[in-house]
């Protein structure tokens, strides 16, 4: 079993990598993978930079190139539900994509021909990430991820993104990566910890909140793998 753990910015894999063994870069695809060892399991960790384009890029590589058999994605989102504060974990039971609009063709938001409006997350691993968050004490609310190429800094589009497809956070890559691991067959888990409220004052709250928040995300994936290693 090789678990792929792909982040969309350096300060997102950075608290993965400080604490995995035997760590092999490798270059790929105009990207740095990381392969290495953890608990026992082999993982490759990357980020994939900002978006959705390059997300589904590093995801399709994780696991045509790499071989990656599942894959757990940790960084940060913006919160649209009111109850999810800064550092909150949140993980998406779907994800949809915000900003895919073709409804001037009577088509409904985030829907275009032979695709889906939502792209459900692996059960299984979601089972996992219950028993960590139970076993640990680590308070982790499920939801719906809205994915964008755009950094939301809006009370009015969030409020039409919460009302169009109840969306609970906000992000950038979780919907593009969830969408390439369906195609293939593989299982995934996209996890966030809250960095701003997607309001006016998002880019100065994630700018403070980034780094602490990534770490609160990426130490619950090295927990998931501890466990995902148990049982393969
Ligand atoms: N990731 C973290 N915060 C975000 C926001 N406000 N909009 C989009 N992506 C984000």
């Amino acid at each position: 079993m090789k678990i792929a753990i792909l982040g969309a910015m350096p300060e997102e894999i950075e608290p993965l990598l400080e604490k995995v063994n035997d760590v092999k870069k490798i270059e790929y695809a105009k990207n740095s993978y990381y392969e290495a060892k953890y608990a026992g399991a082999d993982v490759v960790i990357a980020y994939s930079k900002i978006g959705c384009t390059f997300s589904a890029l590093s995801a399709a590589m994780l696991i045509e190139h790499f071989k990656c058999d599942i894959l757990l994605f940790s960084g940060v989102a913006g919160a649209i539900n009111e109850a999810l504060k800064i550092g909150d974990l949140i993980y998406a039971s779907k994800l949809c994509k915000h900003d895919l609009d073709i409804t001037a063709f009577g088509y409904p938001p985030g829907y275009v021909p032979e695709g889906k409006v939502f792209v459900e997350a692996d059960q299984k691993l979601i089972e996992i990430a219950k028993k960590v968050a139970k076993k640990r004490e680590i308070a982790l609310k499920e939801g719906i991820i809205a994915t964008g190429d755009q950094f939301i800094e809006s009370p009015q589009i969030k409020e039409k993104i919460k009302k169009t497809f109840g969306a609970d956070a906000i992000e950038m890559e979780g919907y593009s990566v969830a969408l390439v691991c369906d195609a293939l067959d593989v299982p995934f888990f996209i996890l966030r910890a809250i960095s701003d409220a997607a309001d006016m004052d998002a880019s100065f709250d994630f700018d403070r909140f980034l780094e602490k928040s990534a770490k609160i995300s990426a130490d619950f994936i090295l927990e998931m793998v501890e466990e995902v290693g148990k049982i393969s």
